[in-house]
């Protein structure tokens, strides 16, 4: 296949060279939006004159057959093409002769690129938007199903204070939750259309940017032609959100897989999402909550990856462009799947009730309810911090928790204990008057707030 610009040119470029240059082994993904873009800017060239409608026709219905065969199968991509743009437009011309050479008036594959890459990553936004949507109603169902699973929450991984699980869950919403609003931002300021800038500064044909721009569903076309052509934050900023959700299923693998262990057995996988040993006929390993964790690395790297890329690029296009393209796509596919994956076997899982419960009442977690407790008998709270600090001396020594103790022990430590005292540190009281907004025991009101956010 002879180059789109071969004219200038006196020699065939050496296989070594194309090879190295060559974009369609990993652009081809974007023919639908290649041929999307190539048919509005064709109608916007009929409706401008630039070409009669006799040839926006032809053009339009090429189109059309070569986005059909392609998707029917009957139509590969040639690998002597240099990227999906020049096969694209090779193949019109091998389908409607002359017309076709007509179909690049006022464009260039800069911008045309340009707009491929916002089309199919606007696509992209809206696609993981859903799915982080799909997990967000998984989480608020377990939520709804756990307002009275007491379990104990963690600092430092070492028990803190008692929660329930609706609860703890729902840090989890909160951070998928901004997920899905930050990726409405991008999509929102993403939203505007590069192509009619050319190469880089425009053109003399009489182009209506803005009827291209709204057929496409942009609000607008974009308003420098430079910037249009070699803008790629809307790619980074997409990178940059989905590493935040990979980062904040990560965090949600890890506790799975904490909880998942011998010594904690706060959850038990469903089979359909562990693996076992080829040695160990006991293991039930949690591998999905672990590669979607190890993938982390890989989205992180694409945003590495490009930012590099784009650090130190003059305006207006250079071909280091093309490589936003493998690494933005990888790390695309990655996140779709990891948050679907990780849908599944949230869906899946099952809390250990009892032994979460249990887990609660061990530990001390109602020490600062205890000490909470002297200061409502009028104990200033430090010191009521260092005699609560004591029972749990004397409860690490007998081996027990506070609640264990008789009140005589305690009036022991401070005179001002009374039997009230194991109704203000029961995992109940602990839990449910914690009512401060955010807190525990106002998790009801905020699953019923969440489910008008879905
Ligand atoms: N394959 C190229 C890319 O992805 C298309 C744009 C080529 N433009 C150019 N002037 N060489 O960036």
């Amino acid at each position: 296949m002879a180059q789109l610009w071969g004219g200038r040119f006196t020699k065939q470029t050496d296989d070594a060279v194309f090879a190295f240059n060559e974009s369609l082994s990993f652009d081809k993904r974007l023919y639908k939006v290649d041929i999307k873009g190539s048919i509005c800017h064709a109608d916007m060239l009929g409706k401008q004159g630039i070409i009669s409608e006799q040839e926006k026709d032809d053009i339009i219905k090429g189109l059309n057959s070569i986005l059909f065969d392609i998707e029917e199968g009957k139509l590969e991509f040639d690998p002597t093409c240099e990227d999906i743009h020049s096969f694209v437009e090779a193949n019109l011309i091998k389908r409607i002769g002359d017309a076709g050479k007509k179909l690049h008036t006022g464009r260039s594959r800069n911008d045309q690129v340009a707009l491929d890459m916002k089309l199919y990553t606007r696509d992209e936004v809206e696609e993981i938007k859903a799915l982080v949507e799909e997990l967000l109603k998984v989480i608020l169902k377990k939520m709804e199903e756990n307002t009275d699973t007491y379990m104990p929450a963690f600092t430092h991984l070492q028990k803190a204070q008692p929660t329930n699980l609706a609860h703890y869950l729902g840090a989890y919403f909160e951070m998928f939750l901004r997920d899905r609003d930050r990726l409405s931002d991008i999509y929102d300021r993403m939203n505007l259309s590069p192509l009619g800038a050319g190469a880089l500064c425009g053109t003399t044909y009489p182009l209506d940017r803005d009827y291209v721009a709204k057929n496409l569903g942009f609000v607008e076309a974009t308003h420098n032609s430079m910037d249009s052509v070699s803008d790629r934050d809307y790619l980074i900023e997409t990178l940059s959100a989905i590493s935040i959700i990979q980062m904040h299923l990560s965090r949600f693998c890890e506790e799975m897989i904490i909880w998942n262990s011998n010594e904690y057995k706060f959850v038990e996988m469903d089979d359909a999402f562990s693996t076992g040993s080829s040695i160990m006929p006991q293991k039930k390993n949690p591998d999905i909550a672990e590669l979607v964790r190890g993938k982390t690395g890989r989205v992180y790297g694409s945003l590495m990856s490009l930012l590099t890329t784009m650090k130190g690029l003059p305006l207006a296009y250079n071909k280091d462009m093309q490589e936003d393209k493998e690494v933005a796509f990888d790390a695309l596919d990655t996140v779709k799947d990891c948050l679907k994956l990780f849908a599944g076997m949230l869906d899946t899982v099952t809390f250990n009730k009892d032994v979460l419960a249990k887990s609660a009442m061990k530990g001390f977690t109602n020490a600062t309810d205890a000490a909470d407790y002297l200061v409502k008998k009028g104990m200033p709270f430090r010191d009521a911090h260092g005699v609560i600090g004591q029972v749990v001396l004397k409860c690490i020594e007998k081996d027990c928790s506070i609640e264990d103790l008789s009140i005589a022990e305690l009036k022991e430590l401070s005179d001002m204990f009374d039997v009230d005292v194991y109704d203000a540190i029961s995992l109940k009281t602990c839990v449910e008057r914690r009512l401060t907004k955010g807190a525990p025991g106002a998790i009801k009101a905020e699953i019923e707030r969440y489910k008008t956010l879905l």
